[in-house]
């Protein structure tokens, strides 16, 4: 069976890791990464570029093709796969826009009584500033679209807000992704990256999980992709799962089919857990990166039926057991991240860190140049390990983490801290 995997990072090196466990699976990465290349191969495609997509996965007669980021999905390239007789993984255009369009996303919730901070739409910059004027408290402003996890701007003061509005509107720094501006109540609490997988029909709950987002210890410095996450987080008790999954998990995927765009896929959803209630941050319509590293490490078995349920409509009697009681992942960045970096530093000691029995190693910004192994993007590698404690899968992945050097490496030294007690 030949699975083809779109995208090329750290994220869907772990996909393709899972799949190719089973017997007899090819992975294909597309474009990939010099990780997906050591378990299969790649082929260089624009993984936007839906006809691009389709003609690769009929000239490698692949099987199954799956969809790890969100540009592609929200582009249609997995209508496309359909229609032509493709199986593919990830939700159609239509159920992409809970990602593809914040206000959509903010909308819907409205619908469905799904709890979400309190919210107001713009598309003139001037009524926006005067509405921050008036309300004189922290406000959150976000550009509609897609803007890389950039267009959002938490401000402390009505001056930060209205700045904001003009990078957005007037400046136009995310291009039409800021058309319109989404102004929000300012919401305080321990974020959490909840995943499920639906086949359109029922739905596979998966752990929960963590990230990190800020580019330095202590989450401070600005926001990346994400320096590294951990699974399980100690704040998502019994209790607040129960809450995740009645008033949030299941209206969404009720409210979707109900409005006529089913969604199938991988649904993440960003929460902010403020004393105890789950309140939406966001919408995903993807696996998150990287916090899928970590559930990737801890499902047990194949993710096959999971990853084929989902994209052909039916899970079958699927239910998901987990491996292993604790994953963290430890994101390796070329220096300067997020802003400018350098590319081409070649990476050492790669073999030696992936030694440990309860350590892999995922590749994301990796290319091949010769016989070496080269850094060519931001986030590089996301070492990951599993233990019977966060404590424990922490030891393990730093101590990979430091056999690991190329120039300028960054990396956080507390990824966990809220769960870890040495
Ligand atoms: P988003 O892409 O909408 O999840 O926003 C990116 C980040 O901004 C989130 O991960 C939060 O850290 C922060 N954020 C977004 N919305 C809010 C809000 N209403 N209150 C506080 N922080 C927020
Ligand atoms: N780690 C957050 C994201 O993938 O959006």
């Amino acid at each position: 069976m030949r699975v083809l995997i779109v995208g090329g990072g750290a994220r869907e090196h772990a996909l393709g890791w899972r799949l190719s466990q089973e017997e007899g699976v090819e992975v294909i990465g597309a474009p990939g990464n010099a990780g997906i290349a050591a378990i299969g191969r790649t082929v260089p495609v624009d993984p936007t570029d839906a006809a691009q997509v389709v003609a690769l996965a009929k000239q490698e007669s692949a099987d199954l093709v799956v969809v790890g980021p969100e540009a592609p999905l929200v582009a249609g390239v997995v209508d496309a796969l359909r229609d032509n007789g493709i199986d593919a993984f990830g939700p159609d255009r239509e159920a992409a826009q809970l990602e593809g369009s914040k206000i959509f996303s903010k909308e819907f919730m409205a619908r469905h009584d799904i709890p979400t901070a309190g919210f107001a739409v713009f598309d003139d910059p001037d009524a926006a500033t005067r509405y921050i004027e008036e309300a004189g408290r922290p406000l959150v402003v976000k550009a509609d679209g897609l803007a890389a996890g950039k267009g959002v701007i938490v401000a402390s003061d009505a001056a930060e807000a209205i700045a904001g509005v003009d990078k957005i509107m007037r400046e136009r720094a995310f291009g039409d992704a800021g058309n319109r501006v989404l102004i929000e109540e300012c919401l305080v609490g321990q974020e959490v990256s909840y995943h499920v997988v639906s086949d359109g029909r029922r739905f596979i709950p998966l752990a929960p999980a963590q990230d990190h987002k800020r580019a330095f210890d202590g989450d401070k410095g600005p926001n990346t992709g994400g320096m590294g996450a951990y699974s399980p987080p100690p704040v998502v008790d019994a209790d607040v799962e129960r809450k995740i999954l009645e008033r949030v998990i299941e209206p969404t995927l009720k409210g979707m089919a109900a409005e006529g765009r089913p969604f199938r896929g991988a649904l993440f959803v960003g929460l902010m857990i403020v004393d105890g209630e789950p309140m939406v941050l966001e919408y995903n319509t993807r696996f998150g990166d990287p916090e899928c590293q970590t559930l990737m490490t801890r499902w047990k078995g194949s993710i096959m039926p999971l990853i084929r349920g989902s994209a052909q409509g039916d899970f079958g009697g699927l239910t998901p057991e987990w491996e292993a009681p604790a994953s963290l992942c430890v994101v390796l960045a070329s220096g300067g991240y997020p802003g400018s970096y350098e590319k081409g530093k070649v990476i050492t000691g790669l073999v030696e860190a992936a030694e440990h029995p309860q350590v892999t190693v995922f590749h994301a910004g990796t290319a091949l140049r010769g016989d070496d192994i080269v850094t060519s993007g931001g986030r590089v590698l996301s070492v990951t390990a599993i233990g019977q404690s966060i404590d424990e899968a922490a030891e393990y992945a730093y101590a990979a983490a430091e056999k690991i050097e190329f120039e300028g490496k960054q990396l956080r030294r507390d990824i966990g801290w809220r769960a870890r007690t040495r």
